[in-house]
């Protein structure tokens, strides 16, 4: 009910928006951002006894973000966003640790949401498949880890980790991408 609010009263501040600038369908760095820092305050630390031995070797997805030339880097584009939508759904059975901050687990929800729902263009580019392969079986280890522990607090925080260094990693390695929405300019 309280999300259902939520999402209702976004979609009134986005048709808000709609008017007062261009219908644009980017992604937007500064929500990948801020996305991050709110996964990064929803919990503490990683806890030394979460260092589960056998699901620590998780290999990261680095390859679907590497641009392929092309100015736009239509495929990372995509990627990036496939990334935000398996975010979505690893999310989407809110079995996360009662121990995160539930405020900050919902704001990072809503946010993920919405630019996922503000980008819905993205997911028709080209030029996807062996990203989208990479990226599967990334997140369906994630989706086993949790099943395989019972959705238990260190499965999370091993899942948690992940997904920090993940979005660290689209950040720090689509900087001069210009598939990235412009800032908005101030004309004075
Ligand atoms: C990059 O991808 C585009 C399609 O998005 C394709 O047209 C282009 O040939 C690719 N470039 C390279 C170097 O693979
Ligand atoms: C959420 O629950 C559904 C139905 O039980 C299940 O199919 C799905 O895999 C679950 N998602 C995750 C991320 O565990
Ligand atoms: C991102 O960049 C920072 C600063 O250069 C570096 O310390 C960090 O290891 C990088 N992280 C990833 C996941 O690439």
């Amino acid at each position: 009910m309280i999300l259902q609010i939520v999402v209702w009263l976004s979609s009134i501040l986005c048709s808000a928006q709609v008017f007062s600038r261009p219908v644009t369908c980017q992604l937007q760095r500064s929500r990948v951002e801020k996305s991050r820092g709110l996964l990064h305050t929803m919990g503490g630390h990683f806890p030394a006894e979460c260092c589960l031995g056998d699901v620590v070797a998780i290999a990261a997805p680095t390859a679907a973000f590497r641009s392929n030339g092309t100015k736009r880097n239509a495929g990372v584009e995509r990627a990036v966003y496939h990334t935000l939508t398996s975010i979505d759904f690893l999310f989407g059975n809110d079995t996360v640790p009662v121990s995160w901050d539930g405020r900050t687990v919902e704001d990072f929800q809503n946010i993920v949401y919405r630019q996922i729902d503000e980008s819905k263009c993205v997911s028709s580019r080209p030029d996807f498949k062996d990203r989208r392969r990479l990226l599967g079986l990334y997140f369906d280890r994630l989706a086993s880890v949790l099943q395989e522990k019972e959705f238990s607090a260190c499965a999370w925080e091993v899942v948690r980790r992940e997904l920090l260094q993940t979005l660290k990693f689209i950040l720090n390695n689509t900087l001069g991408h210009l598939f990235w929405a412009r800032r908005r300019r101030n004309f004075h």
